[in-house]
């Protein structure tokens, strides 16, 4: 590449059902057509975060964002560096943002759109991508405001040796509760027992699962689910009175293009129970709330973070995937570049 261009990958084809090798498709641009305006700032993206709600942008339908358009670069958040700053931009050159800077090595953004980072004693920059991020944001507010968690309580959570799951894991161990996590492999269970102390993890590939579940949960207050389907109607069945159901995701339909109803649903009346969907961006004014308890976790070591690094912009298409086959342990994120390493006249 010459040192006049850089790499974006944009949105080629929408798929029907899973995510194909030429969904996406790689772009050169010239740092000459980028023009940094008032209140803008020129930053070089360092880590780009994958998550499952991509597959969603990528939808032509109704949510909670417009769909990412045909030839469109593909929406990511991301860390970066500023490298550039326009007229009366807040930011200044060096300064660690984060931003929705999509899959790109290079972004301009307005002010208004970027955070300036600063972790907290104990944390680094990367946290801003996960347990100080959306998946921790995501957790704490699910958990605590959706689910009502309270000490003592069995909490049970799918999805849990991914980014959102693990978290969710912890800070119910930290409310108090009997937390029962469901992940897809035995490492994966290993992990979420020894290492993040959940009080029982199950393997919902095992052919034996339904009857692990009844034996291990018993019957659940708390059910966070991050995959619907089977797991969720296995949930339905095993409902204390006056249940809580945080639907934060439900990854297993996500490339589907007939997703299956539930069957379990009327154990919703005879246990007086809710389930309840949310979107975390409706949290955001109160994200500080949950920052200062989540880096407190970090800094004494209670709260764990794992990364799944995949190096390169360009390996972002196949990396995306993973969610989906459950590759990835921890949080899925693609590094894009070192530091800033170039200071562009603009
Ligand atoms: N509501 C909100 O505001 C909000 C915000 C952020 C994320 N979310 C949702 O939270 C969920 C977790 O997101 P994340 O970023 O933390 O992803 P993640 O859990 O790090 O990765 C996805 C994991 O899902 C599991 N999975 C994939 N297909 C599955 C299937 N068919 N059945 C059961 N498990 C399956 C895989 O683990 P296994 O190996 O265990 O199968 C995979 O590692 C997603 O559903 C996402 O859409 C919601």
């Amino acid at each position: 590449m010459s040192p006049n261009t850089f790499s974006q990958i944009v949105l080629r084809e929408r798929p029907v059902a899973d995510i194909l090798p030429d969904t996406f498709e790689s772009k050169t641009k010239e740092f000459g057509e980028l023009q940094v305006g008032k209140s803008q700032a020129l930053v070089q993206v360092t880590y780009l975060s994958l998550d499952p709600a991509m597959r969603g942008w990528i939808k032509d339908e109704r949510s909670y964002l417009p769909p990412v358009k045909i030839g469109e670069v593909m929406r990511a958040g991301g860390l970066g560096v500023v490298v550039s700053v326009g007229e009366g931009s807040k930011f200044q050159k060096g300064d660690l943002v984060f931003g929705m800077f999509g899959w790109t090595e290079y972004a301009v953004a307005d002010d208004k759109s970027m955070q300036k980072i600063s972790p907290p004693p104990g944390s680094t920059s990367m946290d801003f991508l996960n347990a100080l991020g959306i998946p921790g944001m995501t957790a704490y507010f699910g958990l605590h405001d959706v689910g009502q968690l309270k000490a003592g309580e069995t909490l049970v959570v799918s999805g849990a040796a991914g980014a959102v799951g693990a978290l969710v894991c912890q800070l119910g161990k930290r409310a108090g509760a009997r937390v029962v996590g469901i992940a897809g492999t035995a490492d994966k269970c290993a992990w979420l027992e020894d290492d993040l102390g959940v009080d029982k993890a199950l393997n919902y590939k095992s052919p034996t699962f339904r009857e692990d579940f009844a034996k291990a949960v018993g019957y659940l207050d708390v059910y966070f689910d991050n995959v619907g389907g089977e797991i969720l109607d296995l949930a339905l069945s095993r409902l204390n009175q006056n249940a809580r159901i945080v639907l934060c995701g439900g990854i297993s339909a996500y490339n589907d293009p007939q997703p299956k109803g539930l069957s379990g649903y009327l154990t919703l009346i005879t246990q007086r129970a809710k389930m309840q969907g949310f979107i975390v961006f409706d949290y955001a004014e109160q994200y500080p709330v949950a920052v200062k308890e989540i880096a407190a976790g970090l800094a004494d070591g209670s709260i764990k973070s794992k990364f799944h690094i995949v190096e390169g912009l360009g390996n972002a298409p196949s990396a995306l995937p993973m969610l989906f086959s459950g590759a990835n342990v921890g949080k899925l994120v693609v590094k894009v570049s070192n530091e800033a390493s170039m200071s562009l006249k603009l």
